[in-house]
C-alpha cells in the first residue's frame, strides 16, 4: 500500500472538514464526502445535479469496516467480497441505521464497495467514516477515467482531485446483490460477470432503470455524449458516409477503416484486448465528443465478458442501427 503523502493528507483535511474531494479508483474517478454527515452527501448530489432518488456507494477499506454499515452479508455475497474485494465489486446489503437516508435515496439496502487504487486505499484507511462517492462527472455525462477529467467537468466546483493516473479497469464497478434469493446483477461493470459465475454459478442481470427500481440510477442516456453516437453494424454506413464526404468519426474494437483519417478514428485495443478495450472506453468516447464532426460511429464488442459491459454503456450512449 501507498505511503501517506501530502496529497492524502490534503484530501483528508478536505473532507474531515466537510467538503468534497474528486478520488481516483481503479474503475473511474469518484466525486466523494463524508458518508455519515448528512451536509457533505447533500454537497455531492448538488454538485452532480444529481436526482436525490439515485443513491450513493459507500467506500471503505476493509471487511470489518462494512459491518459498521450493514446488518450482514449473505453467505454467497460474502464469498463474492472475499474473492473481489479490493476491487470493481458492489454489493447491495442490509443497511444499518447509521447511514443517512440521502446515501440510500431510503432504500432499506446500501450499495458498498472496497476499491483498490492504492491512493484511495490509503486515504479510506486513514479515515473515520466511509466516503459516499458517485462518479465524478455531472449527472448524465460519461464517467472520468483520469484526473483531467474531473477538471473539466467539476474543477471549478470542488477544492481538490486527488491524482491517481489513469484508472485501470475504466468501467463502473460491477453492482451485486440479492432479488428472492436469487444473486443478482444490477448493473454490469468492470468485474467480468463470468468471473463471479464462476464462483456463485449462474446469476441473474437485471440491469435497466426502467423496469428496475432496485437500481435508479440506471437511466436509458446515462452515458450519452453530445452528438449523434450510431452503434450496430457499421460497416455500410462507413462506406456510405465516406463516398458523400460527410464529417464523421468511427471508434471500433480492434478493426481499422483504412478510408477514415486518423484524426477520425479511435481504435480501442488494436490486440483485440477486451481489459484493455474496456480502460479506453471512456476517454475515447469524450475524445470522440470533442471532434469537429456531426456524427459518430461505433461498433458492438463481442458480446461475451466485458464487453456486456461495454456494450451496455455503448448502448446507453446511442441511436442502434
Ligand atoms: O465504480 C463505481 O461504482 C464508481 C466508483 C467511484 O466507485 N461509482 C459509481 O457511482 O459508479 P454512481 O453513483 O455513478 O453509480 C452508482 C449506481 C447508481 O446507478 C445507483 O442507482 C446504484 O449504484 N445504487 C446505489 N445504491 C443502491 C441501492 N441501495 N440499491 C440499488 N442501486 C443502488
Ligand atoms: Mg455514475
Amino acid at each position: 500500500m501507498a505511503e501517506i503523502g501530502k496529497d492524502i493528507i490534503k484530501a483528508k483535511a478536505i473532507l474531515d472538514a466537510g467538503e468534497l474531494v474528486g478520488i481516483p479508483t481503479e474503475t473511474v474517478y469518484g466525486l466523494a464526502g463524508n458518508a455519515l454527515q448528512a451536509d457533505a452527501v447533500a454537497k455531492i448530489f448538488e454538485t452532480k445535479n444529481r436526482p436525490s432518488f439515485d443513491p450513493l456507494i459507500l467506500h471503505t477499506s476493509c471487511l470489518d469496516k462494512v459491518y459498521d454499515f450493514v446488518k450482514e452479508i449473505p453467505e454467497v455475497l460474502k464469498d463474492l467480497a472475499e474473492a473481489f474485494w479490493p476491487g470493481p465489486l458492489t454489493l447491495l446489503l442490509p443497511r444499518k441505521p447509521n447511514v443517512p437516508d440521502l446515501v440510500t435515496s431510503g432504500l432499506e439496502t446500501v450499495a458498498v464497495r472496497i476499491p483498490s487504487h492504492p491512493l484511495t486505499r490509503s486515504l479510506l484507511t486513514s479515515l473515520n467514516y466511509p466516503l459516499a462517492a458517485p462518479s465524478a462527472n455531472p449527472f448524465g455525462y460519461i464517467s472520468p477515467t483520469q484526473a483531467s477529467h474531473v477538471n473539466d467537468q467539476l474543477g471549478d466546483k470542488i477544492k481538490y482531485i486527488l491524482d491517481g493516473g489513469f484508472c485501470e479497469v475504466g468501467l463502473e464497478s460491477t453492482i451485486v446483490g440479492l432479488e428472492a434469493g436469487e444473486v443478482t446483477v444490477y448493473r454490469l461493470g468492470g468485474l467480468d460477470l463470468t468471473l463471479i459465475e464462476d464462483i456463485v454459478g449462474p446469476v441473474q442481470v437485471m440491469s435497466h432503470s426502467s423496469s428496475n427500481p432496485k437500481a435508479p440510477g440506471l437511466l436509458k442516456s446515462h452515458y450519452a455524449p453530445s452528438k449523434p453516437f450510431i452503434i450496430g453494424d457499421i460497416n455500410d454506413l462507413v462506406e456510405r458516409y465516406h463516398k458523400e464526404g460527410l464529417d464523421f468519426a468511427v471508434m471500433t474494437f480492434k478493426k481499422d477503416f483504412y478510408q477514415v483519417a486518423e484524426r477520425n478514428k479511435i481504435i480501442l485495443s488494436p490486440q483485440g484486448d477486451m481489459k484493455e478495450a474496456a480502460k479506453n472506453l471512456f476517454a475515447a468516447m469524450r475524445i470522440l465528443d470533442s471532434m469537429d464532426v456531426s456524427v459518430i460511429l461505433s461498433e458492438l464488442l463481442p458480446n461475451e465478458g466485458l464487453g456486456k459491459a461495454i456494450n451496455d454503456r455503448l448502448k446507453r450512449a446511442s441511436i442502434q442501427v
